[in-house]
C-alpha cells in the first residue's frame, strides 16, 4: 500500500479507500457483522487507513460496525462519513443539506460511530435547494468546533463545487479537499467536467462504483448471481460489451476482471483513490490485487475505445480544427504545454 495526500491538504490516506455500504444486511445484499469484520481486518492488514461510510448506509448498521471496528485504534483511521440523506420518513428537516439537518445528522453519526470526531465529512449529494453559502458556513462551523477535520462533496455538478470552493477561499472558510462520484469503464461522463475541475482545484478524487457494482467482473456474462438487477443500465448490451473487454484483458494479463476495472480508474491522468466495495472478504482480497500490476498502453487503448463517450459541447467544439486554428493562430501543434 502506498499513500496519497488528500487533495490540497496534508492528510495522508491509503491509495485505496474501503467502502462500507455493504456492511450490514438491511439492504438485502450486504455482509453480516462477522463477514464485515473480516473485510475490515483484511483492509487494515493490507495497510489501508481510509474508510468510507454514510449516515444512511444499511440504516445505520454500517456506521455502528465501523465505529466498533476502529475503536481500539481510532486515531490511526481516516474516518469518512456523509450527511444529506433522510434519517426519518415523512419529516422534511431530517434530510437535505441545510444547517439544521447538517448539525443533527453529524451529531447522530458521532453517536453511532462512537467517536468524538469525523476526519472527513462528505456532503452526500447536492439537494438543489440549500444556498451554497449556508452549506459552506455550516461545514466550517463543524470544523471550528473540532467535530470534523476536513470536508468533501459527492454527487454534485462541477459548477457548484467550483462556486463553493471559490466562496470558501474568499471568506476564509474550509474548502472541499475531495470529491466523490461514480466513475468506471461503464460511467465515464465525469471526464467532461468533474475530473478536469478536480485537477484544476487540486481536489482528491475518490471514485465509487469502479467495478459497476460487480458488472465489470463479468459475473453476469457467466450467468452468476449478484446485486445488480437485470434491468440495470450496468447490464445492457453496451455494458456487456465493455465487461467482455475487461474479461479479455484480464485473461491476457493473468489477473482478474475486478483488478483490471479498478486499475483502469487509477491511470486517468489524475490521482484517483478508488473506494473499493466488497460483499465478502474474498472479493476484497481479489480487488486489492489491482495495486500490483500495470495495464500496458495498448490494452488501456482497447478499454478506452470500447467504453468511449462523447464529451459533448463545448468540449468537442473547442477541440475542432477550425476553433483550434482561430484560437491558436495556427500554432497549436507547436505549443507543448497547452492545457487542453
Ligand atoms: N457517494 C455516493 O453516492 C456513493 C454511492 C455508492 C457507493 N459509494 C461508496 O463506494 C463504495 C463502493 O461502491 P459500490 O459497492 O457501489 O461499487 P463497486 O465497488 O463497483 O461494487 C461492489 C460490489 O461488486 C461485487 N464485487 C466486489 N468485488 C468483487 C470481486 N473482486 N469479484 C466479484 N464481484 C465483486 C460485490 O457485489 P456482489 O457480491 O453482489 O456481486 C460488491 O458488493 C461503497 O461501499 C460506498 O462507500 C458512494
Amino acid at each position: 500500500m502506498r499513500y496519497q495526500l488528500l487533495g490540497r491538504s496534508g492528510l495522508r490516506v491509503s491509495e485505496v479507500c474501503l467502502g462500507t455500504m455493504t456492511f450490514g444486511t438491511e439492504w438485502g445484499w450486504g455482509a453480516d457483522k462477522h463477514e464485515s469484520f473480516k473485510i475490515f481486518e483484511t483492509f487494515a492488514s493490507a495497510g489501508g487507513n481510509f474508510i468510507d461510510t454514510a449516515n444512511r448506509y444499511t440504516e445505520g448498521s454500517s456506521e455502528k460496525y465501523v465505529g466498533e471496528f476502529i475503536e481500539s485504534d481510532r486515531d490511526h483511521w481516516v474516518l469518512a462519513t456523509k450527511f444529506t440523506l433522510k434519517d426519518r420518513n415523512n419529516d422534511l428537516n431530517y434530510a437535505g443539506n441545510h444547517r439544521k439537518n447538517l448539525m443533527r445528522s453529524v451529531l447522530s453519526s458521532l453517536k453511532r460511530l462512537n467517536t468524538e470526531y469525523i476526519d472527513l465529512l462528505w456532503v452526500h449529494l447536492w439537494d438543489n435547494t440549500t444556498p451554497v453559502e449556508e452549506v459552506m458556513r455550516g461545514l466550517d462551523d463543524l470544523v471550528s468546533r473540532g467535530l470534523v477535520h476536513y470536508v468533501g462533496i459527492s454527487d454534485t455538478p462541477a459548477w457548484i463545487v467550483s462556486q463553493a470552493n471559490t466562496i470558501a477561499d474568499f471568506r476564509g472558510w474550509n474548502a472541499f479537499a475531495a470529491i466523490q462520484f461514480e466513475y468506471s469503464l461503464l460511467q465515464r461522463t465525469p471526464e467532461r467536467d468533474l475530473i478536469p475541475m478536480a485537477r484544476a482545484l487540486d481536489l482528491a478524487v475518490t471514485p465509487w462504483g469502479t467495478i459497476g457494482g460487480g458488472a465489470l467482473t463479468g459475473k453476469y456474462l457467466r450467468g452468476e448471481a449478484g446485486r445488480v438487477p437485470d434491468d440495470s443500465a450496468r447490464r445492457n448490451e453496451h455494458s456487456s460489451l465493455i465487461a467482455q473487454a475487461v474479461v479479455e484483458v484480464a485473461n491476457e494479463l493473468d489477473v482478474t476482471p475486478a483488478q483490471v476495472a479498478i486499475n483502469w480508474t487509477r491511470h486517468r491522468n489524475q490521482v484517483m483513490i478508488p473506494i473499493i466495495g466488497a460483499s465478502r472478504e474474498k472479493q476484497l482480497i481479489d480487488s486489492l490485487g489491482c495495486l500490483n500490476f500495470t495495464i500496458p498502453d495498448a490494452m488501456i487503448q482497447r478499454l478506452n475505445e470500447v467504453s468511449k463517450i462523447e464529451l459533448g459541447f463545448p468540449h468537442e467544439f473547442l477541440k475542432s480544427d477550425g476553433v483550434k486554428e482561430e484560437a491558436f493562430g495556427g500554432l497549436f501543434e507547436k505549443l507543448d504545454n497547452h492545457r487542453g
